[in-house]
């Protein structure tokens, strides 16, 4: 069996950010987001990987490089023409999925199961295709499956009304069955060849489809709320801490803390676990509060941090509490009396968004 995982669309419900940085390269605990999709299609036993990317993409491939990290092959395949769809994805894939089955998986979808249970599934059951479903308070966010006396009869795609309170999952296993219902599709109304219109015909057209319910969280990131909380569920699993850094005597370190190389912890802080500071970062005086990831090169002083994303390169100096919040690389927030005159001073980029 291959894996097909997407890495390309657009991204617009996560901008500014997304402006400057692949979604599928935010780091969640640290960690390029894409390489938790990898480690959990290797640890389901595939290391023939496809990688969907759009046409003009390159820091992708710098990150994730040829899978050898994981023990991997990966095949970066462009979206010729650019996003249009997740059942355009397959279409494009063909050729790398030569015929053979395959597990398709969202590469902004984070997912605590192990796979391993699906694909057995769809073996056993000989199906063409397996969708894998979650409990969620928001369906019509998704593909939702409509069942009729108790048989799966069709997907509907962000419905206003949902039939149930399951979402279909970023993660399917097909087999090549599904090559001609991405053929057979046309667009939908905001223009993409939807997968969920791909799994109706499936169903129509005499498929095997079956579904599983998936153990355990899963999370979608598409907007900013969900990458603080996929965020939150990834330094949840952190065991143990490992402080690499040098630390004051007078900082109280609570709870699973990782600090990188060359970081230095100085003054009265206080860092409540789970969280983790990137390599040479500088915390002076903060408190971070549980659920915070620190990028690389940060410098942070006497701020409070909560629930918190704070990329590479960014410096915080002010007394405020910063919460539920991601701040981009190389971004800078300094308290309003150091400079005069007081007052707010923004300078923010297209489609940003301050409460202040
Ligand atoms: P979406 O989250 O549905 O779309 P998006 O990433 O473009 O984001 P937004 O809606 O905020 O603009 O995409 C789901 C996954 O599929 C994600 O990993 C991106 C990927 N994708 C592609 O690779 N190609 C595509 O044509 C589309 C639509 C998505």
């Amino acid at each position: 069996m291959k894996a097909l995982i997407t890495a390309g669309g657009r991204g617009t419900r996560l901008r500014p950010i997304t402006y400057t940085t692949n979604k599928h390269l935010i780091p969640l605990g640290n960690k390029p987001m894409i390489w938790y999709a990898i480690e959990k299609v290797v640890a389901a036993g595939i290391s023939d990987i496809g990688i969907n990317i759009n046409p003009e993409e390159t820091e992708i491939q710098k990150t994730v490089g040829d899978g050898s990290r994981w023990g991997a092959q990966i095949t970066y395949i462009k979206q010729t023409g650019g996003p249009q769809g997740l059942a355009h994805i397959i279409k494009v894939a063909e050729k790398f999925l030569d015929g053979d089955s395959f597990l398709f998986y969202l590469g902004d979808n984070i997912v605590l199961a192990d796979l391993k249970s699906l694909i057995r599934r769809f073996e056993r059951g000989k199906l063409d295709c397996l969708l894998a479903l979650s409990h969620v308070q928001d369906p019509e966010r998704f593909g939702v499956p409509v069942f009729e006396n108790g048989k799966l009869v069709r997907v509907d795609e962000k419905p206003e009304n949902p039939a149930s309170n399951f979402a279909v999952t970023g993660i399917y296993v097909y087999s090549p069955a599904v090559m001609k219902a991405v053929h057979a599709i046309k667009p939908s109304a905001r223009g993409e060849l939807e997968i969920s219109d791909a799994h109706t015909y499936l169903l129509q057209h005499g498929s095997r489809v079956g579904y599983q319910e998936i153990t355990g969280w899963w999370k979608d990131t598409g907007k900013p709320f969900d990458i603080l909380e996929g965020n939150s569920l990834i330094l949840d699993q952190l065991t143990g801490q490992d402080i690499q850094g040098e630390i004051s005597p007078e900082t109280v370190i609570e709870g699973t803390v990782r600090i990188g190389k060359g970081a230095r912890i100085t003054g009265a802080s206080v860092l409540r676990g789970p969280l983790v500071v990137g390599e040479q970062s500088i915390l002076h005086n903060a408190y971070i509060a549980p659920y915070t990831s620190i990028g690389n090169n940060v410098s942070i002083t006497n701020a409070e941090v909560d629930h918190s994303i704070i990329l590479d390169g960014v410096s915080i100096n002010t007394n405020k509490h910063i919460v539920d919040s991601i701040i981009g690389n190389n971004a800078q927030v300094t308290d309003v009396t150091l400079t005069r005159p007081s007052g707010h001073k923004l300078i923010v980029g297209s489609n940003s968004s301050v409460e202040i």
